[in-house]
This record gives C-alpha cells, structure tokens and sequence, in this order.
C-alpha cells in the first residue's frame, strides 16, 4: 500500500502528484557545508558536512525533529544566518541563468544583494517577525517591488501587490491594513505573496505553517503548491512534519544531529525507509488526513550537539543498533533512489535495516490507532 498517493485530495490538498515535472538543472548546491555557532565553550556544528542540491522547479523537504539544525541550514542555503553562526566550510553554489555558478559564501553583503528577495526569498514560522508591523500591507509590498525594480511606477507596483494577494486569496481592501489586523493564517499567506515579490527563483521556508491550525494549514499548503506549479519557484521546506513532506515534495532529506542521514523520494521513504531514525519519524507523524493524528514520539531525545556520541549520533536511541554503530559515523552512501547514512546500508543492501516485518507492525500500529480513535 501506497498510502502517500492514496491519501491527498486533490481538490482540497496540496497537489496530488508530487512533481510539476518542470525540475530542471542545478539552481543551488550545498557542497562539505558546515555551519558552527561560536558559543564561550567553543564552537558548536549544527550544520556537518552538508551535500544537497536543489534543482529549478523542486520542491526540497527537510525534516527531522527539532535541535536537528535544519533552520541553521535553511539559513545557511540563502546566507541570511546571522552571528553567533558561521559557515565555517564548504560552499553554497547558485546557478543563474546562463551564468557561471557563483559561490554564496564567499560574497559580501552588497554583493549577496542583489541574491535576496530577487534570487531567494525567505518565508518564516513566524510571519509577525518578518512583516513590519508599522507599516500597511499594501505599502511594504510597493517598497519591496520598487527596491528590486527601481523603474516600476508606485501605480504599477501596486497593481502587482493586488494580483500577489488575490493569488494567496488576500482581499484587495487588506492592502490598507496593518499585519496585526490580519489573523495568523492571512499574516502567513501576506508573508508568501511578499516572498514572491520578486518572482524568486527559490523560496526558502522554515515552517512556515507550523503556527496555523491544521484547516489553515492545509489551505495555505494548497495554495502554495498552486503558484508553485504556476510560478516554478524552487522551494526548500523545512519542518519537523514528515507526512506533510511526503505530500508535497520532490524530494526529503532527513536530518539528525547535525547531518543529512537519508535522501530519498516521497514514495521511497514512505514505503521503506532506509534509515532507522526516518523509520522512526514515519511512525512519529501519521498521515495528515487521518481524522485524529496521534503522535507517536520516537523514544528518547536528540543528541546535545556539544556532546555527540563518537559513532552514529542516532545509536543510542537505535533500536537497530549493532557495534560499529557506537564507534563509528557512518558516511551518507548513494544507493539507488536517494542516499542514508547508517551501517546497516550498504551497496549490497540498500534497504538497509528495513524489512517486511517493519511494515507489517506499521499497519497494524495504524490498525490499531484506528480502533482506539474509534473506541475513543
Ligand atoms: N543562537 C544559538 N546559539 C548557540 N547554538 C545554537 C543557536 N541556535 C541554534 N544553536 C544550535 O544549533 C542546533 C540546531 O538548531 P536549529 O538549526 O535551530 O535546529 P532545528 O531547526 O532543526 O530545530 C541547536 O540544537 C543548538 O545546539
Ligand atoms: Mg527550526
């Protein structure tokens, strides 16, 4: 059973095929990426050794649960982390169009201006934090238009900011309101449509619907993928929420202490996870439409970033775990279909610690969560 094709709605839910089909070359290359924070005890690596790609037109989730360091990625991607992190190694590779691929990590900050917003946008839990609050709506968006594109009339500009709002389903007469005057999930959409401005070539976004309850969530996914089928923008997605992944990316990657340790499709991480901490995360987060979503945490906590394990930062919650795991880090291997960082993948078996019987207990873990919601 294929339960993340069987599931989505496609009148209501984000799309119902994962790909717009339009995923093209190279747009941004994450290459040996390491982010520290420098604390008074020294540095800490939230980000270690990160290899990603995003291409034009994906969608790119990540997922993992929270002190992972996706936001310090998410950040990292777009060179808006601000002190005490640091990219201490590595490259973040964009390809403009026709252009020789310039690296982000080395550009200054009037350098990196004419990236933001225009290139890359950026779309926050918290869109309070990002909208000024002193300012009407409609206004921002005019400012935001006209920085980027100087010779645009305010007439123009504000024609542009009704047909980003319509899109997002933000009446025209909000223009005049300030943010506070909108509830959470209109101050949320307000956030997309300015993201898109600009007509980025890639969103970056830090769960961005984690705040909103679940029908707005669900709305505001919907229309997301809508103008990202209209539009193509490439987006990277982050959240804890991996059966939300599983419906509107391209592709995931998972993240644990620090490290990317699984990549793969929607359908192959659904089906078979090949890492035991994305196993443990596919049972975490049932799937969205199930009526009552009870979450089942994986035991035990995220590793302290300060004082990881010397082998596999996930060993010891692993209920998998053999001895190589608890001296060893395991490399992220390419195997067919995506990548996972864990002993028990090799090119010989790729399914890694996966088997029929994980499944089965799968099934009847979901089996038995339906009888107690019914019971209840
Ligand atoms: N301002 C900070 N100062 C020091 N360390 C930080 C700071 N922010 C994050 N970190 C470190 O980075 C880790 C990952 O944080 P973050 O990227 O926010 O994870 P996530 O988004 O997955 O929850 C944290 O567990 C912490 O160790
Ligand atoms: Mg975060």
């Amino acid at each position: 059973m294929n339960r993340a094709s069987t599931t989505i709605d496609p009148g209501t839910g984000p799309k119902a095929a994962p790909s717009t089909g339009q995923i093209g070359d190279p747009l941004l290359e994450a290459r040996h990426l390491c982010v520290d924070y420098v604390t008074e005890a020294g540095p800490v690596r939230a980000c270690d050794d990160i290899d990603l790609t995003l291409h034009r037109g994906e969608i790119v989730g990540i997922a993992g649960e929270s002190a992972s360091g996706k936001s310090t990625l998410l950040a990292a991607l777009g060179r808006l982390q601000r002190p005490p992190a640091v990219t201490s190694a590595g490259q973040v590779l964009f390809h403009g169009r026709g252009r020789e691929p310039v690296d982000l990590v080395r550009l200054s900050e009037a350098e990196l201006s004419p990236y933001r917003w225009v290139e890359i946008s950026i779309v926050m839990q918290s869109a309070m934090a990002c909208l000024n609050p002193v300012m009407r709506l409609g206004a921002q968006f005019v400012d935001a238009i006209r920085a980027h594109d100087p010779q645009a009339s305010k007439a123009e500009a504000t024609g542009q900011t009704a047909e980003l709002l319509r899109m997002v389903g933000i009446p025209e007469h909000r223009l005049s309101a300030y943010p506070h005057q909108l509830s959470g999930g209109m101050q949320q959409r307000a956030l997309i449509a300015l993201s898109l401005a600009c007509r980025p070539q890639l969103v970056l976004m830090d769960e961005p619907t984690t705040a909103v309850d679940v029908v707005m969530q669900r709305q505001i996914l919907g229309q997301l993928m809508a103008l990202q089928a209209e539009l193509g923008f490439a987006v990277a997605f982050v959240t804890h929420d991996l059966s939300l992944l599983l419906e509107i990316s391209d592709r995931i990657a998972i993240m644990y202490g620090g490290k990317i340790v699984e990549v793969g499709t929607p359908e192959q991480l659904y089906a078979a996870p090949r890492h035991p901490y994305t196993q443990g995360l596919r049972r975490a987060f049932p799937p969205l439409t199930e009526p009552v979503r009870r979450l089942n945490g994986i035991p035990g906590s995220p590793p302290d970033l300060t004082q990881l394990p010397p082998g596999c930062a996930f060993a010891p919650r692993c209920t998998k775990r053999i001895d190589v795991c608890e001296s060893t880090i395991p490399p992220l291997l390419e195997i067919p279909g995506g990548a996972a960082a864990c002993h028990l993948v090799t090119p010989e078996n790729p399914a890694g610690a996966w088997d029929a019987d994980d499944n089965l207990s799968l099934e009847a873990l979901e089996i038995e969560e339906a009888t107690s919601h019914d019971q209840a």
